[in-house]
């Protein structure tokens, strides 16, 4: 059979031989190519097209235009197309246009992210991609030309234009795209037409009056407010079917947030090319706001009534928090309703930097194991506990500061796309940066999500969440639920997520060291045994991910998101998070998350550390796309191991402990969920791995290849937790 194969092999090399030696296309474009054809499920349409080698610039590939050896144009439109774009079409570094427009491409899946970077036609129209526009798309800055219309596009628009300086043409029309306008639109300078009709936009279309349009059709949304009158003036303008505010008299300012205090220009603070915005509509991102007159009477009231309050609340809030100086110990201990009751108050209208008394200055703080690991004391623990321990900034008031959108928006610069951290199943994430120096996540709750809520039912899971603390949950700060929005704002951590830790590195970052690996796994694990076993209820995540585990500068883990899952329902959850790789085969199948699928995702993520793959990754041949099942088989398989680890570890990792934790993740990911072990005995194999490690190291410390070996690993220390 060897000798077959081996037969085959030389006859293959022996038939496509000849195909190199006259080829003349670049590599990397043949080879986007045969995959591109592959992912159309082979068309016998195109003539010319190969699925393996061939010269698409030396012989005629149908719709393939080439500048010397690169190809510079794919036009496949209107030929029947089905599937998908393959996985390696971002590397077609000279493409500059590609049309697929009018077939059926997509069936109902999301518009690859990675597309080749110097596009400037892209046409995807009339196909059948579904899901979000990418904000990779809003990256291809070269784009002249975008065309989307005609799909089955949904979600909001991220706020992410402005680096589209070159775009002229834009249609996203007859899709079911929603939300506000993105701000960032009011950069694009060179934009001429604009098609948005048939979908479902909401708000003010302000953002577009500064714009040189000579062709805006936005029939057929949500749209509300007035239309501006730099737009009427356009020749092509097509605006029925929305439900514009009518009214003799030009827009009054709808909403100019009250000037807190110092602050000169409170509504803004952009520097940048925004030019509609001063008069307070307030662009996509936050306003929400555009109820006129009655709206601003209303607020006035508030405003006058919130300072007022404020020197009483000021002097409540520095004796409540003095209290829950004392009370330290007990930082578990829900909010009394008074207290909630205050910070409702407060929502009214007050800047936060009014609410800083309750913020205490960072203390460092012994990490200890939560209570429940005291149980299992063992040796290796006590050893343990000696070492160096995380240092850890202790907030410890568990009330929230409330904040008013004006204030997260001057924080933000308006919800710049400068300042967008990510974007999550609940909604976008920015940096804020406040008056007092502080740096803060700000979490926008997509209003899709919170549309049947009331916003008492926000204000109790706010006061869940802040019940919540653990060294390595990520804390709650503040809040804010004003005019139909709702924020939360979080504490920072500078080293952005495990997940575009593992994958989006660049050259410019080191990959995680193995025992930075096992210390973010332990921390995670502990995160989770602090929900499951020592809140009271327990408390299940639901969406626990890499991309939910944020790092500090010592690459400490905190997890996010804890408790934000109960603003939706489970079957709405599980349908956001399909073929993400993370849920439980059970939740797919009940649609009901436990514990136990927690415990399975946390396994997920133990082989993401592990292998440094995607838990789905569409880019790779179908038997490894999905990471459990791919690496499941070979966890117990040493020689198999060495394999899957992490190439990006280059070998530096200790065998033994590489295979224990993969015994670890076995237990994890089974799929039977009464077979997956409780979260406190994960942490303690965790935990017995590093100490065992820590105690080889010590004994093999002699040792000159384990020597050399610690040399190269950037934590030279022990595990330090
Ligand atoms: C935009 O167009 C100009 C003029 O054609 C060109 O020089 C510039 O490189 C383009 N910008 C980008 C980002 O491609
Ligand atoms: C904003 O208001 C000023 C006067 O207050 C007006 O001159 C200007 O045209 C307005 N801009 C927009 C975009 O409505």
């Amino acid at each position: 059979m060897v000798g077959m194969d081996l037969v085959m092999f030389l006859a293959c090399i022996w038939v496509w031989n000849p195909m190199f030696a006259v080829a003349n296309t670049d590599s990397s474009d043949v080879s986007a190519l045969n995959v591109l054809f592959t992912s159309l499920n082979s068309p016998s349409q195109l003539n010319g097209w190969t699925a393996n080698n061939g010269d698409p610039c030396g012989q005629p590939w149908q719709g393939i235009t080439c500048s010397g050896s690169a190809v510079t144009a794919i036009k496949l439109s209107g030929l029947g197309l089905s599937g998908t774009l393959g996985y390696n079409i971002m590397n077609m570094n000279s493409l500059v246009e590609l049309d697929l427009s009018n077939n059926n491409l997509g069936g109902g899946n999301p518009i690859p992210y990675n597309l080749p970077p110097n596009l400037e036609r892209l046409n995807l129209a009339g196909n059948q991609f579904s899901g979000n526009v990418p904000y990779s798309i809003t990256q291809l800055v070269a784009l002249r030309y975008l065309n989307l219309g005609h799909n089955q596009l949904q979600g909001s628009l991220s706020d992410s234009f402005s680096t589209l300086t070159n775009i002229t043409t834009m249609d996203l029309s007859f899709n079911a795209l929603s939300g506000n306008l993105p701000e960032s639109f009011n950069t694009l300078s060179t934009l001429t037409t604009l098609y948005l009709q048939n979908n479902q936009f909401s708000g003010p279309i302000d953002v577009l009056a500064n714009l040189p349009l000579q062709d805006l059709n936005v029939a057929n949304n949500r749209f509300t407010g007035w239309i501006p009158e730099q737009l009427k003036k356009i020749n092509n303008l097509q605006t029925d079917g929305n439900s514009w505010s009518t009214g003799p008299a030009p827009p009054p300012p709808p909403y100019t947030p009250p000037p807190p205090g110092r602050r000169t220009n409170p509504g803004r603070s952009n520097s940048g090319n925004s030019p509609s915005n001063n008069n307070g509509s307030g662009g996509g991102g936050s306003s929400g706001i555009s109820g006129g007159g009655i709206a601003g009477i209303i607020i006035a009231i508030l405003v006058i009534g919130g300072i007022a309050a404020f020197f009483v609340i000021k002097k409540k809030t520095r004796k409540s928090s003095r209290e829950e100086h004392l009370e330290d110990d007990h930082s578990f201990a829900p909010l009394n309703s008074s207290e909630v009751k205050v910070a409702e108050m407060k929502s009214i209208q007050t800047p936060p930097t009014i609410d800083t008394t309750s913020l205490h200055p960072p203390a460092p703080i012994n990490l200890k194991p939560p209570p429940k690991i005291e149980r299992n004391k063992s040796f290796d623990e006590d050893d343990f506990s000696k070492k160096p321990v995380v240092r850890k900034t202790n907030k410890t008031p568990i009330k929230a500061t409330v904040y008013s959108v004006a204030d997260l928006q001057m924080a933000t610069d308006s919800f710049s796309m400068d300042n967008l951290l990510g974007e999550g199943t609940f909604g976008r994430v920015y940096m804020a940066h406040f008056h007092d120096g502080k740096v803060l996540a700000v979490k926008k709750i997509n209003s899709t999500i919170l549309a049947n809520q009331r916003s008492e039912d926000f204000i109790e899971l706010v006061s869940n969440i802040s019940r919540l603390h653990h060294p390595n949950l990520t804390e709650l700060v503040g809040y804010c639920s004003e005019h139909g929005q709702h924020l939360l704002v979080y504490e920072y951590h500078k080293n952005g997520s495990l997940q575009d830790r593992l994958h989006l590195s660049d050259e410019y970052t080191n990959p995680l060291t193995w025992n930075t690996r096992v210390k973010i796994a332990l921390g995670s694990a502990r995160a989770l045994e602090h929900l499951h076993e020592v809140c009271s209820p327990s408390v299940v995540h639901k969406n626990f991910k890499s991309s939910n585990i944020l790092l500090d500068m010592e690459l400490n883990p905190h997890l996010s998101d804890a408790g934000l899952a109960s603003l939706v329902p489970d079957a709405e959850l599980q349908a956001l998070d399909q073929s993400s790789g993370y849920g439980a085969p059970e939740v797919a199948m009940s649609g009901q998350y436990t514990l136990k699928s927690d415990i399975y995702s946390f396994g997920v993520v133990m082989l993401e550390l592990l292998t440094g793959r995607k838990p789905f990754d569409s880019s790779r041949p179908r038997s490894e796309q999905s990471l459990v099942r791919w690496a499941t088989p070979q966890l117990h398989d040493i020689d198999a191991l060495d394999q899957m680890v992490d190439p990006a570890l280059k070998g530096l990792y200790p065998a033994k402990s590489l295979s224990r934790f993969a015994d670890i993740i076995a237990l994890c990911v089974q799929p039977e969920p009464e077979f997956r072990p409780p979260m406190s005995e994960v942490v303690q194999a965790l935990v017995r791995l590093v100490q065992r490690a820590n105690m080889s190291r010590r004994m093999l410390s002699g040792d000159g290849q384990e020597a050399s070996r610690r040399a190269d690993d950037p934590d030279t220390q022990d595990y330090t937790f």
